[in-house]
């Protein structure tokens, strides 16, 4: 048996909150995390890049981390409206969320974008998370595992190592929407992604797998108790302190 991987408990705000909201739901964050401490759980808040700042002073020396929710795939240069995975590092984070469901749905991200902006991250030395899922179309034509287990394949970096990625299992259907697939299910999905990363190297049996889609404080703990699941990519809870915290909560 392997030693399980701390497990992480990612925020992804999307695109909510102003500066103010930023410094209060990160301070109360903060002050949670040292009046209770985290029990060897890492917590990771994804704000939207403009407010960055605001959260890295909220959180202070905390020990909670900070993230991106995307970063262009080039060092820098002529791309108006967009931020690099340098910036991001400056600002800082130590992670940044890579091929989001919505990005891939919004911008027309492929498997080589993500792969190639999941380089571009760890070459600024961030950590992507790098997300996949399947559509409900390809789950109910019992295609969850190939697509899910294809997409892992064309958007891991060539030469990552297991510290130096995680890996996010969000079932499109699943994000926002309050649904769930049965534990089974993430299950089945979860143990599939341990094969592929296993095969590509050896070294990928402790990659971190989060799972994302509608987690909350009623269903993080059994969740979270599903083997080769490392943590939980958190969106609509991760706005609110105690929902956040109850997620949190459920991993240690
Ligand atoms: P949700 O979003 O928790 O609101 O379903 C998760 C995500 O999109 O990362």
């Amino acid at each position: 048996m392997t030693q399980s991987p701390r497990l992480l408990i990612a925020g992804n705000w999307k695109m909510h909150g102003t500066n103010a909201f930023a410094s209060d739901l990160a301070g109360s964050l903060a002050h949670k995390m040292s009046d209770a401490g985290n029990n060897g759980v890492e917590i990771l808040l994804c704000p939207p890049a403009l407010l960055l700042g605001a959260v890295r002073v909220s959180i202070g020396d905390s020990g909670i981390s900070l993230g991106g929710q995307d970063c262009h795939a080039a060092e820098q240069g002529a791309h108006t409206g967009d931020t690099s995975a340098a910036m991001l590092h400056d600002a800082g984070c130590a992670y940044v969320i890579i091929g989001h469901s919505e990005r891939r749905a919004d911008h027309d991200e492929d498997d080589a974008t993500v792969n190639a902006k999941a380089t571009a991250a760890q070459t600024s030395g961030l950590v992507p998370i790098i997300c996949i899922g399947e559509t409900l179309e390809e789950r109910e034509a019992g295609r969850a595992v190939e697509v899910v287990t294809g997409q892992l394949r064309g958007s891991i970096p060539e030469g990552s190592s297991a510290a130096s990625m995680v890996v996010a299992y969000e079932p499109v259907w699943a994000i926002g929407t309050g649904r769930t697939p049965t534990l089974d299910d993430i299950s089945q999905v979860h143990d599939a992604i341990r094969a592929a990363l296993k095969s590509v190297s050896r070294d990928f049996k402790s990659v971190r797998i989060l799972y994302g889609g509608s987690v909350k404080p009623e269903n993080a703990s059994e969740i979270l108790a599903v083997a080769n699941v490392n943590g939980a990519l958190v969106g609509g809870a991760s706005l609110k302190t105690d929902d956040f915290w109850a997620v949190a909560e459920a991993a240690t």
